[in-house]
C-alpha cells in the first residue's frame, strides 16, 4: 500500500508519549527506569499508528538498554509497510542526571529503505545542513572540511560552530578543530539532536563531527532527508569481534555511507519531542493537571517541517491511556 498521508503526524504521538513518561525521571539518577518508561509509552502509542511497521533500528547494541527490539512489529498492522527506527530516549543519562538536550525520536520510511546491520555500535560521522552538503568529505582532514563549510555558508572559520561528543576518543579531533580557530560545542550526549540542528532553519550548529552511535546515524539521516542536509559516515569497530561481524555481513570498513545509503527512499517521516530542554527542542513542562510538550514533525516528500506545541490533560488522558502519566504523590515521611 502506498504511503499517501503524513504518518509523522501519528508518530509524533509516540514521541510525545515517551517524553511525557520519561520526563518524570529527570534528575532522579535512574537511567533504566527512564528508558523503560519511554519504551512502554512509545510501544503503547505506536500500537495505534495506522501502519504495518517493523522496528529495524532499535538501540540495544551499545548498552543493552530495555528497548523496542529490532524485528518487533509496531502499528495497527493495517496500512503501509514501513521500516521504523526508534530512540525512545536519546540521551538517557541526560534525563537521569537532569541535564539539557534529551529527546524522544521515531523515524519511518517505506519497507526496506533503512540501512540495517547487526552488532556494530559506532560510526564516525560528519553532518551538515543544506547549505554545505557538497562541501564535506569524511576522508579529508577536519580543517579542510571546516574551511569548505565556512566558505559555503559565507562565514569566517572563527564563526563556525562544530559540535563534538565530549569523549576521550575525540582528543585529537578536538585539538585539530581548535587549530583551525573554529568554535566547539562539546556535548555530553545527543548527537541526533546536534546533527539535526545543523539542518533546521536558524541552525544552532554548523557541523557535527565525530564517533557516535551507529543507530543514531540512520535516525539522523531520516531527518536530513527531510531538511536537505547531509551525513557521511564510516563504521568504527571497537574490537576484533566487531571487525569479524563487518566482514561476515559483507560490510566494508572503508566504505563511506552517504545519506542515501542509510535511507534509500524519498518517503521518510521523522518525529521528535523534547524531554529536557536543549538547543533543538524545549523539554516537557509539567503543569497543574497536565503537561506541555514541544515536538517537530518532518516529511521528506513535501519537505514540511512542523513544530508542534501540545497541551495534555491528565483527567482526559487517563481515561483512554494505559500509561500512568499522572504522578500519584506518596509522602514517605522523609525530607522534612
Ligand atoms: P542513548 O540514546 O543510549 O542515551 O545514547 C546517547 C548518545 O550520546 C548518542 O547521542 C551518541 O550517538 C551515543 O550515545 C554515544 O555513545 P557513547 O556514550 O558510548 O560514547
Amino acid at each position: 500500500m502506498q504511503i499517501d498521508s503524513n504518518l509523522g503526524m501519528h508518530l509524533v504521538r509516540a514521541t510525545e508519549s515517551a517524553a511525557l513518561s520519561s520526563g518524570r525521571w529527570m534528575g532522579r539518577g535512574d537511567k533504566n527506569a527512564c528508558d523503560q518508561a519511554a519504551v512502554d509509552a512509545m510501544r503503547f502509542a505506536l500500537q495505534g499508528v495506522p501502519m504495518n511497521g517493523v522496528v529495524v533500528i532499535g538501540e540495544g547494541e551499545k548498552d543493552d538498554a530495555p528497548m523496542l527490539y529490532t524485528g518487533d512489529r509496531v502499528g495497527t498492522g493495517e496500512g503501509p509497510e514501513l521500516d521504523i527506527a526508534v530512540d525512545p530516549v536519546e540521551g538517557t543519562a541526560l534525563v537521569a542526571e537532569g541535564r539539557p538536550g534529551a529527546i524522544s525520536v521515531v523515524a519511518g520510511a517505506e519497507r526496506g529503505a533503512l540501512y540495517q546491520w547487526q552488532g556494530i555500535a559506532y560510526m564516525n560521522k560528519i553532518v551538515v545542513g543544506e547549505g554545505a552538503v557538497d562541501m564535506i568529505d569524511i576522508n579529508a582532514p577536519v580543517a579542510h572540511n571546516i574551511r569548505r563549510v565556512a566558505r559555503a555558508l559565507g562565514k569566517k572559520v572563527g564563526d563556525i560552530n562544530v559540535v563534538v561528543l565530549d569523549r576521550p576518543r575525540h582528543k585529537d579531533l578536538i585539538r585539530e578543530i581548535r587549530e583551525t580557530g573554529a568554535r566547539i560545542s562539546m556535548i555530553m550526549h545527543g548527537d541526533v539532536s546536534a546533527g539535526v540542528m545543523t539542518s533546521v532553519s536558524h541552525p544552532a550548529a554548523d557541523i557535527l563531527i565525530g564517533i557516535g552511535g551507529a543507530p543514531e546515524a540512520v535516525v539522523k539521516a531520516c531527518a536530513l532527508k527531510c531538511t536537505g542536509g547531509a551525513i557521511q559516515c564510516k563504521i568504527w569497530p571497537r574490537n576484533d569481534e566487531e571487525r569479524r561481524l563487518i566482514v561476515e555481513q559483507g560490510m566494508d570498513i572503508d566504505k563511506v555511507y552517504y545519506t542515501d545509503d542509510l535511507v534509500r527512499s524519498n518517503n521518510v517521516f521523522f518525529a521528535a519531542t523534547g524531554i529536557t530542554s536543549g538547543g533543538f527542542l524545549d523539554g516537557v513542562e509539567y503543569l497543574s493537571g497536565g503537561a506541555r510538550t514541544h515536538s517537530v514533525v518532518m516529511r521528506s516528500l513535501s519537505g514540511t517541517v512542523r513544530y508542534i506545541e501540545a497541551e495534555h490533560r491528565w483527567d482526559k488522558l487517563m481515561q483512554i491511556s494505559e500509561i500512568p502519566y499522572e504522578v500519584v504523590e506518596e509522602f514517605n515521611g522523609k525530607g522534612r
